[in-house]
């Protein structure tokens, strides 16, 4: 099988379409803080691209571009401001974190419902109990690709690689809300080529180049590759062996172009829902 390629740039693009579409109605603007600690030139490039993504969407948005030394209190007042702003949405303190800062308390200090990656324990708990509510960028970014693609997670095994609170463990959430049957593979999992031959649907999250090798794909699956590498010569790539994996799935994500863009697509959405939920029409 030669797979199709999921097309996540296009997808985006037609998203933040729709995103902007609804904006362009609203007397009210959605608004966006972005908050960037330090100077971690990866973390620029995502803030860069998020502040840009707002323009596209006629979204209001504002960066704070913090010195590293910033200490935690600063950081605190920052966020408390912001809550109390009528014309700010969402805020998005763009992780990691300088290593002094408590990255735990800052995000328990943005209000819920201004929590536009849905990082709050209080909108990780919803997520959990299957309300309605903020979904995480990320994976609900691969939500929406399965989606658009006519990809049914519904009695599906899907096995997720990789446990972190930004996508692992948000996107078993998501897959078990569509009724997929989850399994989440990790660093201590005994062996992992065998669990990742029983998927139907595989999400790549580990964060580690050439982990998912072609004889660790099941013919026909569905390969989700959300991980951003660089490689020995220093190019972009994901988890998953591409051309090999391409060989065997159904359909796959590239790196670049597949979930990054629909991650920063899914951002907007959160904060357009935001500004709704704050009565903006
Ligand atoms: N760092 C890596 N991914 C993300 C993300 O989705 N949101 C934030 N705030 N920081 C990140």
């Amino acid at each position: 099988m030669s797979a199709v390629i999921m097309d996540g740039k296009a997808l985006a693009a037609k998203v933040k379409s729709e995103v902007g579409a609804q904006v362009a109605q609203m007397a009210r603007k959605p608004g966006l803080a972005v908050v960037l600690v330090g100077d971690d030139p990866a973390s620029r490039v995502y803030v860069n691209g998020k502040k840009r993504d707002c323009g596209e969407c006629g979204i209001y948005s504002e960066e704070y571009a913090l010195p590293a030394e910033t200490t935690q209190q600063e950081l605190l007042e920052l966020v408390e401001t912001l809550n109390g702003r009528e014309d700010i949405d969402g805020i998005l303190v763009q992780l990691p974190l300088p290593k002094h800062l408590n990255e735990k308390e800052v995000l328990l200090a943005i209000q819920p419902d201004k929590d536009a990656d849905c990082f709050h324990p209080f909108n990780v708990g919803e997520l959990m109990i299957g309300e309605n509510g903020f979904q995480p960028c990320t994976p609900a970014g691969v939500m929406r690709m399965l989606q658009e693609y006519g990809v049914d997670p519904a009695g599906k095994h899907c096995v997720i690689v990789g446990r972190s609170n930004i996508v692992g463990k948000p996107q078993a959430m998501l897959m078990l809300r569509k009724n997929a049957t989850v399994t989440i593979c990790h660093t201590k999992t005994r062996d992992l080529k065998a669990e990742c031959l029983r998927a139907d649907i595989l999400v790549a999250a580990a964060g580690r180049a050439g982990l998912i090798t072609g004889d660790m794909v099941k013919e026909g699956a569905v390969v989700i590759d959300v991980a951003m590498n660089r490689n020995e010569a220093g190019k972009l790539c994901g988890d998953v062996d591409f051309a090999a994996a391409a060989e065997k799935a159904s359909y796959i994500t590239p790196v670049p172009g597949g979930v990054g863009p629909m991650t920063r697509a899914m951002l907007m959405e959160n904060t357009l829902y935001a500004a709704r939920k704050h009565g903006k029409q």
